[in-house]
């Protein structure tokens, strides 16, 4: 959450008391955030500054109860440009550490120039969350699935596989034409972080960043923000094309990643697969990030 001091901070959406979920959904709190099971009341920097009759009616509350020690429980969060980071467990590498393959692998855009021209929220996607991140980091299936929404030929894509930063990426050389509001044919970069930060970059100046959010194991919530640089006077009709255009890729994805959904569920999926060695390199390192990520949590678990 934001506070008066517009510093952005994060904490588990946790009641101390009963251990209610706070907060239902996105909004401006007011200056405190109030329980609505016995209106405990926490300030912006998560403080407990009000718990009525805790202690009894007109009876203070028990000596051994702390406000302080009953503040919202806080976690890592770190802020680049327009995006937050959290890291539950606190034990992620350092920050800047994190983001360096991704700095990397941008090149020369003007990251720290683009401001969000539109959100696309498109909702839950009946998928896992890791379906809808293999299929963005790998350009195999661009000229098959969006061949009605891209024009970018497989011979200018190579993949890119730098630590937790994967992708692909595409080089056009000629300079875009007209139709690139309803295709995309330009220089691109599809980048991520391990594990569900997306970043596309697509010359001269367009960044679309989303998010896979993991609702549960075949659920997945989804929106993508356009950003153009902040000298690009785009007309709101341009805006519009731009949202059409990706919000049509986004659904070719979709109903792919929704039909592997549904195949995993088979037997046959238990066998594996084939990944091409030359085109899926960065899905076989996603994979085994996630191993080594699980493998984790199953030794702290024993
Ligand atoms: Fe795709």
């Amino acid at each position: 959450m934001r506070n008066a001091n517009n510093e952005i901070g994060a904490f588990h959406n946790v009641c101390r008391h009963r251990c209610l979920k706070l907060i239902d959904e996105p909004k401006n709190t007011g200056k405190m955030i109030q329980c609505p099971y016995h209106y405990w009341a926490y300030n912006l920097l998560g403080e407990l500054k009000a718990t009525p009759f805790f202690g009894g009616h007109d009876i203070a509350p028990p000596k051994e109860f702390s406000l302080e020690e009953n503040g919202l429980v806080s976690v890592r969060c770190e802020t680049w440009h327009d995006w937050v980071f959290v890291n539950i467990d606190g034990k992620a590498q350092d920050f800047e550490v994190f983001l360096q393959p991704l700095k990397n692998q941008i090149g020369d855009l003007p990251i720290n120039k683009v401001k969000p021209v539109a959100t696309i929220d498109f909702g839950v996607v009946n998928t896992n969350w890791k379906l809808l991140m293999e299929n963005f980091i790998e350009p195999y299936h661009v000229q098959f699935v969006h061949k009605t929404t891209t024009n970018q030929p497989l011979t200018d894509h190579y993949t890119i596989s730098d630590l937790h930063c994967l992708g692909s990426a595409c080089d056009i050389d000629e300079t875009p034409g007209e139709d690139t509001a309803t295709t995309l044919a330009v220089t691109s970069r599809y980048l991520t972080l391990f594990p569900n930060f997306v970043m596309g970059t697509y010359a001269p100046d367009q960044v679309g960043v989303h998010l896979n959010m993991p609702m549960g194991t075949g659920e997945t919530k989804q929106s993508r923000v356009i950003y153009v640089h902040e000298d690009s006077a785009l007309s709101a009709d341009e805006v519009e094309k731009l949202k059409t255009l990706w919000y049509n890729v986004h659904k070719e994805d979709h109903a792919i990643c929704e039909r592997l959904q549904q195949g995993r569920l088979s037997d046959v999926s238990k066998m594996g697969g084939y990944l091409s060695p030359h085109w899926e390199v960065s899905v076989r390192q996603f994979q085994e990030l996630v191993v080594d990520a699980t493998s984790v949590h199953l030794q702290s678990a024993d």
